[in-house]
Formats: C-alpha cells, structure tokens, sequence
C-alpha cells in the first residue's frame, strides 16, 4: 500500500509554488506550523492527519468533525436520495461531503443522528463488542402492560438473523408511552420487539447514544460535538 507519509520539505514544494530547495529557508523564517508548532526540520513527517500551515495559509487541515442532529420525520439517513431530503441537506459545514453517518434511523424516525468524517470513530463506536447504549422515546397503538418488561429483558427471538435480542430496557411511562434502552441496532429493531406483541410503533424518537443525549436541540437542527462528548467514547 502506497505510504500516506511524506517529508515536510517534498509535501511544501508539492501543496505550493515554493520549491524543494527552498523549505529550509522556510523553516528558518517560522513560517510553517506543524500541528500549531514551528516546524523544525526539511525530514520532518507530515502525515494524512497533520495540520500544515505556510505563511497563515492552511495546506492541508483533515480535523476530525463530530456532529448530533435532531432528525425531523420525513428526512432520509443517507448522504443522498432521489426523492427525499437527506440528514446531509440539514447541515452547513465545509467538510461536509466527508461526512458519513453513524447509526441510521427510520424514515420516519426522529431524534440523534451522529455524523463524522472519522472512520475509525464510527466504526469503534458501532461495533457489537462495545455495546453502546442506544436510548428511544416510543409511543404505541395499544397499552403497555408489565409483560413487555420482562420479554425485553430476556430478548426477543428474530427469526430472520436467527437470533435473541440483547437485554433491553424498558421503562413504561404511561399506558401508551415507554423508554426503550437497547445495546444494539438491528434492522427496525425497536419496532421489530413491539412488533413481537402485535403492538405497533406510532412515534419513534433516539434520544441518547451512549452518553451523548440530543437535549434541547430542536428538530432539524445540527450542532458539533464537545470534546469530552467525542472523548467519553470507548
Ligand atoms: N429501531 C427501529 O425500528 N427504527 C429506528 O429508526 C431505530 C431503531
């Protein structure tokens, strides 16, 4: 695989009219930073995740971006759809044709959607083993009963992957409405598990991934990540 490192001086004269030659002289005058630090050396590496700057002027600036949205209904998870908005139309950013989703919802679904351009994060935070609590606000069709509690907690048998759903949590907050708390995120999950008591979901809505939790965010709106939300994931 072709290395994505290169030497400080080869990477200048390669992103600017400057000349190999000339990088030292460069150095010397303080005007390249490196990750915000003079750079010191022509053999210095600068990497795909190196911030370089020449004369205040960004060369290359791949800063991870971190951001939650309240999904509106109606609004697709995909970067892009013929018919129907996109979460990506929501949202005003200059890297976001980088970004990708974490974690899709429904149509109709609303609440927490998360989008970086940082695969590795996503892919940490979406695999099984980390078993990332995912928490949903559900409104029914037909009352809740008790039962449902201790279905949930034992898991539900999906016939078509073959397998029993991961304790959940269910805490019933009146006869139609409940929280539902799950570690995983199979296809229509959460209606697939009402489903099982041929009680259908009438509105759902993600209201906490790990601890990251939507808020006050109104719908449709969209706001970066703090650093200890991006840094209290596993
Ligand atoms: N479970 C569902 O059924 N739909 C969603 O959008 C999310 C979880």
């Amino acid at each position: 695989m072709k290395s994505k490192v290169s030497r400080l001086d080869r990477f200048i004269s390669k992103n600017s009219d400057y000349l190999l030659s000339e990088v030292r002289l460069l150095i010397a005058q303080k005007r390249i930073l490196l990750d915000g630090k003079e750079a010191q050396s022509v053999q210095q590496k600068v990497t795909e995740f190196t911030h370089v700057v020449l004369d205040g002027r960004c060369l290359r600036d791949n800063t991870p971006v971190y951001i939650m949205l309240n999904k509106p209904p109606g609004v697709v998870s995909a970067t892009k759809d013929l018919k129907h908005p996109t979460v990506l139309d929501l949202i005003d950013h200059p890297k976001k044709t980088e970004l990708h989703i974490v974690g899709r919802l429904d149509f109709n679904t609303t609440g927490l959607v998360l989008l970086t351009n940082n695969g590795a994060w996503s892919r940490k935070v979406s695999l099984p083993e980390t078993k990332l609590e995912k928490t949903y606000q559900v409104t029914l069709s037909k009352p809740l009963s008790e039962q449902y509690i201790d279905a949930f907690e034992k898991g539900i048998y999906f016939a078509y992957e073959g397998m029993t759903t991961q304790p959940a949590r269910l805490t019933i907050l009146s006869e139609y409405t409940a929280t539902l708390s799950l570690v995983e995120g199979k296809y229509h999950q959460v209606k697939r598990m009402f489903g099982f008591f041929q009680n259908q979901v009438m509105e759902l809505h993600r209201v906490s991934v790990g601890s990251i939790e939507l808020g006050e965010l109104n719908l449709g709106d969209y706001r970066l990540l703090a650093k200890d939300e991006v840094e209290l994931w596993p």
